[in-house]
């Protein structure tokens, strides 16, 4: 009995320490200059193959080489400006600035027309967002304000949250985890000019996904379905993952982004707390080679698809975290988690390098609607740009 307990003891060390070795061997392997080189030589390579910026790269499936691109309306259309803003970023090409202004433009009435849905925020504020951040063009203000507005419209102040998915009746009023990305929009406006009622909307709507759609588990559902007359909560809802208890791996990672950037902006504890419970769910039920599969529940596992937008995004939320929580041992643990994922993801396992258009590869979209599986996609590739470009301005900032 001593024998066999002092055996699995030494085991435990034995995988310990080669877990240690193995992800130090990983992020020594990451150039963050070298990487974001790359991307930014084919973001231009890419932008010369685009005849019309009204038609923007959503995914590559099935081994093709190109993007498909969507219209203007697509969910996915605010990603590509974002990845040529974040291109110029990393590079200070003008000629890349020239081609972020032209598939911006396009993007513009999506601000002023009526509300189809919460996904205003990811088309208006990765495109414009980034724009106005780093042009500081008063006329980029003046759509992501409109924009701003045209998101609240969506607001019920029954439930105290933005309905999500106006085109599903089956939901008389829904909440979708992705959502909580879309207040950032929100705070900013109101920081910027636009009326404080955006900054109430943005804190009530985070505090019902809170209550509601974070389970005691702290994983979180996809989708909450509300009585839209009493407020009442019905039901947790997949939708986009496997099952209506199951962990979707994407909806994880918008809630642990999505509550870091809400206590910042609000300096609510519990959105803290919130944020660091979801991470480290994620964290605890993550496979040993860093990358989540589309939903840690399918019981394909470990067979299923992988979702490498899931850990672009991760990253880029516990890279954030890193900053917004106190203690040290915290900082160190979110820190070296995303740089981690980031190295993983700068991999030849990952980067489509000449495979296909794409940054990278193995995402998958809407796994119960067999779409984007296995994919590259362009959130992706826009999650995996902000994360090295975070990553790089923290360990600049480290060394100074
Ligand atoms: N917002 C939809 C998705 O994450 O697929």
């Amino acid at each position: 009995m001593k024998c066999t307990k002092k055996v699995w003891s030494g085991l435990l060390i034995v995988i310990l320490l080669t877990s240690c070795f193995s992800e130090k061997k990983e992020t020594a392997s990451l150039n963050i200059d070298k990487t974001l080189e790359s991307n930014v030589l084919k973001t231009k390579a890419t932008v010369k193959t685009l005849k019309s910026a009204s038609r923007l790269p959503r995914s590559i499936e099935n081994n093709e080489k190109n993007w498909s691109l969507v219209p203007v309306k697509d969910w996915c259309s605010g990603f590509w400006p974002g990845v040529l803003w974040y291109a110029y970023e990393a590079s200070g090409d003008e000629s890349i600035k020239k081609e972020a202004e032209k598939f911006t433009i396009p993007i513009k009435k999506i601000a002023y027309k009526s509300a189809l849905d919460h996904d205003i925020g990811f088309q208006v504020y990765c495109s414009y967002g980034n724009g106005y951040r780093l042009t500081g063009n008063e006329a980029y203000k003046e759509v992501l304000l409109a924009a701003a507005d045209t998101l609240a419209t969506l607001y019920n102040p029954i439930v105290g949250s933005i309905h999500s998915w106006p085109m599903k009746p089956q939901y008389p009023h829904n909440t979708i985890i992705d959502n909580m990305m879309n207040l950032e929009l929100l705070f900013w406006a109101a920081k910027n000019g636009g009326s404080k009622t955006l900054y109430d909307i943005a804190e009530s709507h985070a505090e019902v996904t809170m209550k509601n759609l974070v389970r005691p588990d702290y994983s979180a559902y996809h989708l909450g379905s509300f009585d839209d007359k009493t407020g009442a909560f019905i039901r947790g809802v997949a939708h986009q993952g496997y099952a209506d208890d199951s962990m979707w791996a994407r909806g994880q990672t918008w809630g642990i982004y999505g509550f870091a950037f809400s206590y910042r902006e609000t300096g609510r504890e519990d959105f803290l707390n919130t944020s660091t419970h979801l991470a480290d769910k994620y964290l605890e039920r993550l496979p040993v080679d860093g990358i989540p599969f589309w939903d840690f529940d399918d019981p394909k596992v470990p067979n299923a698809p992988k979702d490498a937008s899931a850990a672009a995004i991760a990253a880029c939320g516990m890279l954030e975290l890193a900053v917004l929580v106190k203690d040290d041992a915290l900082k160190n643990k979110y820190y070296n988690a995303a740089k981690r994922f980031i190295s993983i993801l700068s991999t030849d396992a990952y980067m489509s390098n000449q495979k296909n258009q794409a940054l990278l590869l193995h995402s998958t979209g809407h796994h119960p609607k067999n779409s984007e599986i296995d994919a590259s996609i362009i959130y992706a590739d826009y999650y995996f740009m902000e994360a090295l470009l975070r990553l790089k301005k923290m360990e600049e900032y480290k060394k100074s």
